[in-house]
């Protein structure tokens, strides 16, 4: 019987475990979460969502207390179309977090960034211009498109010097949107490098409709897989969304992965970016805990725990400090869900808004709680102690167990000690 270390992915001039921790917004995949794939020879991500935030609480910046300074007579009016970013910030706070997280990286692994089109900002092409470049120059190894299709996003960075050089990949979750990218880059004449066909298992945003449960990665990999022989296009792909265990990448592999990528597992590892409180919920989840809702503004469902104090929760939108989801008018869902609720309840404090949530303020303070359908497994990976919490794992452990464990089984920690 194989295990994961037995198979190699050749990208670039070396040789890589095909071990990928998908990029996990806002910073729950953390710099220490990627930095640690890339010690023990796979691929981490950092993720580019809300990195002004990120880069206020990591380097101590003042990004967002500035815009929101600059901004602060909009705040209590309901339309947000001033609200900009400014580029050049956007552009430092970038390269300060990917620079930093790549002058620490040791070991023979790569990190990649991801990178969201649904973040729009209120000027989409500008600021994923912007995003994409800052990271390149800042050294980045590789970029992977995610959350939208990203059909002119190789365009924008076509002049780049790093364009032919770094690692480009896609997410996708059809044959169809793999397909419309590659038709509206064929003059570009720079195949992406990698394709993560992202199943309807996964965490974060989901490439499906409601319908999510009538689909199937397996399916959905061998159909990409066979339409890239027939077209003779050698483009590594990269399943992801419920591989939970060793076995389950090896399935993957034996049918011609060139990796997998995993995230649910590392998100109770101390290197992740979730406050220990959080991955105590993520533990204790059962399967009905697990809901995949329309509540996020950007119009694609998304996997979370029922629990997450995003949902229901009706805070005035935090435009001006955030504003990642405005889009090119200046508009957000949630924004639209928040004036009607308002409007609805004269003299009430707080209101409750169900339909939307604020997703800048809530994934920036970690209550929206995110996951992948197998978070209820993860009690299963660990120790329950005495008093009834479970044992955080070292992200170590779980690569590890990636890597060597063989047929559906999962390796626990040592109990108690270091991994607590
Ligand atoms: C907590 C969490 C947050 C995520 N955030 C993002 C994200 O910001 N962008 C993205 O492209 N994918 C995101 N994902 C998806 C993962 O990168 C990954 O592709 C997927 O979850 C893998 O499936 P698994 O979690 O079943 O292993 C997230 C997943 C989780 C669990």
């Amino acid at each position: 019987m194989k295990c994961v270390d037995d198979f190699r992915w050749r990208l670039g001039a070396k040789e890589r475990l095909p071990i990928v921790i998908g990029g996990m917004g806002v910073d729950i995949s953390t710099a220490e979460l990627a930095l640690e794939a890339a010690r023990l020879g796979g691929i981490g991500h950092i993720s580019d969502a809300m990195v002004p935030t990120v880069s206020d609480r990591r380097f101590k910046t003042r990004f967002v207390k500035d815009k929101l300074k600059l901004y602060k007579y909009n705040v209590a009016n309901a339309d947000k179309s001033d609200v900009r970013f400014d580029l050049g910030h956007l552009a430092e706070a970038t390269r300060l977090h990917v620079g930093r997280t790549m002058a620490e990286k040791r070991g023979d692994g790569l990190i990649f960034i991801n990178c969201m089109e649904k973040l729009t900002m209120n000027a989409p092409k500008e600021t994923l211009r912007v995003r994409l470049s800052a990271a390149l120059d800042a050294g980045i190894d590789g970029i992977t498109l995610a959350a939208g299709l990203h059909l002119g996003s190789f365009a924008l960075i076509e002049d780049h010097p790093r364009f032919r050089q770094a690692h480009l990949g896609i997410i996708v979750s059809s044959l169809r949107a793999l397909q419309l990218f590659l038709r509206k880059n064929a003059r570009l004449e720079r195949l992406p490098d990698y394709v993560v066909v992202e199943g309807p298992l996964a965490g974060g945003h989901l490439g499906f409709g409601m319908d999510w449960a009538k689909h199937d990665l397996a399916a959905i990999f061998g159909e990409i897989r066979d339409w890239l022989a027939v077209e003779k296009l050698a483009i590594p792909l990269v399943p992801a969304g419920g591989i939970f265990s060793g076995g389950d990448a090896v399935a993957f592999l034996e049918l011609g992965a060139a990796a997998v990528q995993v995230a649910t597992r590392f998100t109770v590892t101390r290197e992740c970016g979730l406050p220990d409180a959080v991955q105590q919920e993520y533990f204790r989840a059962t399967e009905q805990d697990i809901e995949v809702n329309n509540i996020s503004p950007t119009g694609y469902p998304m996997r979370m725990l029922k629990s997450s104090p995003a949902i229901g929760d009706g805070i005035r939108p935090n435009c001006e400090a955030y504003g990642y989801l405005l889009d090119t008018n200046g508009r957000c869902a949630y924004i639209e869900a928040y004036n009607r609720e308002v409007e609805g309840h004269p003299g009430v404090k707080k209101v409750s808004v169900k339909d939307k949530t604020c997703l800048c303020t809530h994934m920036r303070n970690f209550e929206c709680w995110t996951c992948g359908h197998y978070t209820y497994r993860l009690k299963d990976t660990t120790h329950r102690r005495d008093d009834g919490s479970y044992q955080v794992l070292s992200a170590e452990h779980v690569f590890r167990d990636y890597q060597f464990s063989k047929g559906g089984s999962i390796n626990l920690p040592p109990p108690g000690g270091a991994q607590s």
